[in-house]
């Protein structure tokens, strides 16, 4: 098959290429901006196997470029971080929701096939149970809103166009290539190097942990499985508070407890996200990585690959730590 993948050059989308192209010999285009958070090198060793094309997704002339002889198109680029999101909105509105539409209107010219790859945040919060694909779309961020607001573009291309369209909506990804903003390789990176290990409000909240592969695989079910108009959650196997998960973190770094400090709450915290996947496991997917598996692995790419983490640690990244967290990185 041959594929745009859009923010191919960022955590999830180069975990995706690298299965698509070893795993199913794929011919791949990239389209990547190469923002803050898309770097080459999370494709260092297939990007001589892909085309790679620096632009944005809402830049319809990059687009038509890219675009061009394929089969499918995969989104993946955005805007990712809620702590940014909530410091300043603007670019997660152009790239989120402009940039979606830009896409769409590419894939409908095309007629090619589209998965939006969207998250378990459009959901917003829940206490008990877990969201299905018809639960209420009830955003909490400006990342979850303009999610949520490319979703319902997505869906309005299927409904009135004919597009083929799919959409994906993972809960929280770990694994290798994140960066270092979010919560597991920041705490990971942290304690390696003795720095405290900032926890939002009481550490109670919960995420849905789903390894970085098991999301690449689900979403090649979807690409090539889903059915046209449709959405399919995409969920890990197993739940933990914030707080257990910098605690492993503190033990698998062989450091105690004295590192963890409690910082003001973001704003708008989401309490807890879970996710059902009974619907893409009718199509034959199932998550493989357990938590406990998973992060131990991600604990140890972190601690042998400092020649991918260095250049962002002493990087513009040290001034983004300094601005959200008001402390110095060690
Ligand atoms: P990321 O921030 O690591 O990477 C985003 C990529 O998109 C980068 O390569 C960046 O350069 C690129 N990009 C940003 N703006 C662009 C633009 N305007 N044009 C072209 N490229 C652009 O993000 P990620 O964690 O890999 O997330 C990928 C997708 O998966 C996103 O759509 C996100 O909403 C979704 N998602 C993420 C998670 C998670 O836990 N990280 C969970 C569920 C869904
Ligand atoms: P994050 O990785 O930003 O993902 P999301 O907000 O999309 O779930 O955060 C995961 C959880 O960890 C979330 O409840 C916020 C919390 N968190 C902290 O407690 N401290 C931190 O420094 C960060 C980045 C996140």
């Amino acid at each position: 098959m041959k594929l745009l993948v859009c923010g191919g050059a960022g955590f999830i989308g180069s975990n995706f290429v690298r299965i698509r192209v070893r795993e199913h010999g794929d011919d791949v285009v990239v389209l990547d901006k190469l923002t803050y958070a898309g770097r080459r090198e999370n494709l260092h060793d297939v990007i001589d196997d892909v085309r790679f094309v620096h632009g944005a997704i809402e830049d319809p002339s990059a687009v038509a470029d890219a675009i061009d002889g394929v089969d499918a198109v995969v989104n993946f680029a955005a805007e990712t971080h809620v702590d940014r999101s909530i410091a300043e909105p603007d670019a997660f509105v152009t790239t989120n929701g402009q940039g979606t539409y830009v896409l769409l209107e590419a894939a409908r010219k095309a007629g090619v096939r589209y998965v939006q790859v969207s998250t378990d945040e459009v959901y917003g919060s829940i206490e008990e149970g877990s969201f299905t694909e018809t639960s209420p779309l009830q955003p909490s961020s400006p990342y979850s809103a303009t999610k949520t607001g490319a979703d319902l573009l997505v869906l309005s291309y299927f409904h009135t166009y004919g597009l083929e369209t799919l959409i994906a909506r993972g809960s929280n990804n770990y694994g290798p290539y994140q960066y270092p903003e979010k919560l597991i390789p920041l705490m990971v990176l942290n304690a390696l190097h003795g720095d405290k290990l900032p926890v939002y409000g009481d550490g109670m909240q919960v995420r849905n942990w789903l390894y970085v592969t098991d999301f690449g695989r689900g979403i090649g079910h979807v690409l090539e499985q889903g059915a046209a108009g449709e959405v399919y959650n995409v969920g890990g196997p197993d739940e933990c508070p914030n707080i257990e998960v910098v605690k492993r973190i503190v033990s698998a770094t062989g450091n105690d407890d004295s590192l963890i400090e409690y910082v003001t709450d973001r704003p708008g915290h989401d309490r807890r996200y879970s996710l059902s996947s009974e619907k893409l496991r009718g199509l034959g997917w199932e998550a493989r990585v357990h938590f406990a598996e998973g992060l131990q692995q991600t604990v140890d790419w972190y601690r042998e690959n400092t020649w991918w983490w260095e250049p962002i640690r002493s990087g513009d990244y040290r001034e983004y730590y300094e601005r959200q967290y008001g402390r110095a990185l060690g």
